[in-house]
């Protein structure tokens, strides 16, 4: 049965971006459905455990503009400078925003918002590092989902839950009037009409073997807009986390680095001064990464099969580890078997964030790459969105305000645009391509199992598309990815049933990863140079001569083409390119 809804504005996602747009919205008026794989609060949002970067200055001196910097400099200048000065200039408000709506932050003894030191944020232009990342424990995310959801609530937001996006509708001049989407409960289809669509649908490191992605973070925004011709930008850009659990690939948090937790190699060699002589253990991700995989692969890694460092942090005492960090605590007990009151924690680099995504401007608006102009109708925030203020490698503690920042703009331009704007007709077909797509697996008798697909993709992408990247990896992988891709064309489900049936999910998904990893592995073997977390064996050094430029990868023709970065701020001097060391 194919229902019908129609609101003002349909939000496809319901993390700490989507939540954030509904606020905005909600609280002028509008009629907001969000619509969310799982129940809000559950999202992944909650990965970001260690905190929200803001120059709040409650610990020590700290503006803007050294924010500013340090995340240009961490973007290895490829983040747009006019974002990045608008999420660092307005990161004070957002912050107090959360506070004002019972964000429970925790406190210095004088009762302002507690701050940590995090990974490349630096007092005055990096002369040394500085408590800038607001903190719920190492429960962050969590909080702010709990706070944003409840005044959603308050501000009546509806809300679709368990429900999964499947396809965009666009008009023939390329409008976009809405979704299709699957429930999850009933196996029913619905159309949600709106004047405004906007994808808040997060991540999608599950294209990778080892993630520290939620099993839901499948791309699903991406997949949607790359079926519906929309180009994806800087996708060969994935953050390693240093810190995953070794062989598990749960997340520990940089939080732990911040409180004065230290790596070390199998001869209990604090490494990192070696590789980071400044900022040690508080350089950047893709920096600390590169490390770790050059201490193994020089052999001194620890673990059975030497593949790991150890992440220690038994020095900073029980009470701080449970005042501080409870939740890493309990984490490498569950899934490591240590206490790190007493024992350190096996970590490795783990795939946990995607700088690419969606082109979108300052306001959220999708951007249409092809003539230079804005899709009417449609916004992206959040991870799935490349407004390019992350650029070659994210700032920990950055995302969480991305979130905030960017999710806040996109609701406001949508209301400054709201007047006189009505539903544009929807076309008759709208939901045929969808349920073509779903008839083919149906009823396909001889296809592909989607777990065993998964699982190749996910090996290509794993072996083939690391930390270190390797010419003859990559050429493999993109030949590998393409034979996927003819699979995936090709999905057979063997249970029919329509209730809560995970099989039609996870296939569906798997049409959804298949895009993001094509689009990846494309723009990494086209990007022939080194720089942030895109390391290539073949061309190991930066080259601003001929790469300072946004990769652009076009779904139908399956190429690439370029834009430069805005090296231009709103209203402060440029950053210039330097060399980038920690
Ligand atoms: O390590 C962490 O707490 C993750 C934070 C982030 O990705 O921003």
């Amino acid at each position: 049965m194919l229902k019908h809804f129609t609101f003002d504005s349909v939000i496809l996602g319901g993390g700490g971006a989507g939540l954030t747009t509904a606020i905005q919205l909600s609280q002028e008026g509008q009629d907001v459905a969000v619509i969310s794989k799982v129940f809000p609060t559950r999202s992944h949002t909650v990965a970001a455990q260690g905190g929200i970067a803001a120059a709040l200055a409650n610990v020590s001196d700290d503006k803007w503009l050294w924010h500013m910097y340090d995340t240009v400099k961490g973007s290895d200048y490829l983040g747009d400078q006019d974002a990045i000065e608008y999420m660092c200039k307005n990161a004070a408000e957002a912050i107090y925003e959360l506070e004002h709506m019972g964000m429970p932050f925790d406190r210095n003894d004088d009762g302002r918002i507690y701050q940590r030191p995090f990974g490349g944020m630096t007092k005055n232009f990096g002369e040394s590092s500085i408590s800038r990342t607001c903190a719920v424990a190492d429960r962050t995310g969590h909080a702010m989902l709990h706070t944003l959801y409840q005044k959603n609530i308050e501000l009546k937001t509806k809300f679709f839950v368990e429900w999964v996006g499947l396809d965009l509708i666009r008009d023939n001049d390329g409008a976009v009037l809405g979704i299709v989407a699957l429930e999850l409960k009933s196996g029913d289809l619905a159309i949600f009409h709106a004047k405004n669509t906007i994808f808040a649908t997060g991540g999608a490191g599950r294209i990778f073997q080892a993630s520290t992605n939620a099993y839901i973070n499948t791309g699903d925004g991406l997949g949607m807009a790359a079926r519906a011709n929309i180009a994806l930008e800087d996708m060969e850009f994935w953050q390693f986390h240093p810190t995953g659990i070794l062989d598990v690939g749960v997340l520990i948090t940089e939080a732990v680095r911040g409180e004065g937790g230290y790596l070390v190699n199998s001869n209990n060699e604090r490494f990192m001064s070696k590789y980071a002589p400044n900022a040690k253990d508080l350089a950047s991700r893709d920096v600390i990464s590169r490390a770790i995989a050059t201490e193994v692969k020089e052999g001194r890694g620890i673990g059975e099969n030497k593949d790991g460092v150890y992440l220690t942090l038994s020095h900073l005492g029980e009470s701080l580890i449970n005042e501080k960090l409870p939740g890493i605590r309990e984490t490498a007990i569950k899934f490591a078997n240590v206490d790190p009151v007493n024992d350190p924690i096996p970590v490795v680099p783990t795939v946990h964030y995607m700088m690419g995504g969606i082109p979108t401007n300052l306001d959220g608006q999708v951007r249409d790459t092809a003539n230079n102009s804005i899709i009417d109708g449609f916004y992206a925030v959040g991870e799935c969105a490349c407004v390019s203020v992350h650029g070659a490698n994210r700032l920990g503690s950055n995302s969480l305000l991305d979130l905030v920042v960017f999710g806040r703009a996109a609701g406001l331009n949508i209301i400054k645009n709201s007047n006189n704007k009505k539903h544009k007709p929807l076309p008759k077909d709208a939901a045929e391509f969808t349920l073509s797509r779903l008839n083919k697996i149906e009823i396909n008798t001889d296809g592909e199992n989607p777990k065993e697909v998964g699982d190749e993709l996910r090996k290509i992408m794993q072996d083939y598309c690391g930390v270190f990247r390797f010419p003859e990896l990559l050429k493999k992988g993109l030949k590998e990815i393409q034979a996927v891709r003819i699979k995936t064309n090709n999905l057979q489900i063997k249970d029919k049933s329509k209730v809560f049936n995970t099989a039609r999910t996870e296939a569906l998904e798997l049409t959804n990863l298949i895009e993001v990893a094509e689009a990846t592995i494309n723009a990494a073997f086209a990007r022939k140079e080194s720089r942030g977390a895109h390391s290539r064996f073949d061309y190991p050094k930066r080259d601003d001569h001929n790469w300072l430029k946004h990769s652009i990868y076009n779904p139908k023709e399956k190429n690439m083409s370029f834009r430069p970065v805005n090296l231009k701020p709103l209203t402060v001097e440029s950053f210039p390119l330097m060399d980038r060391v920690y």
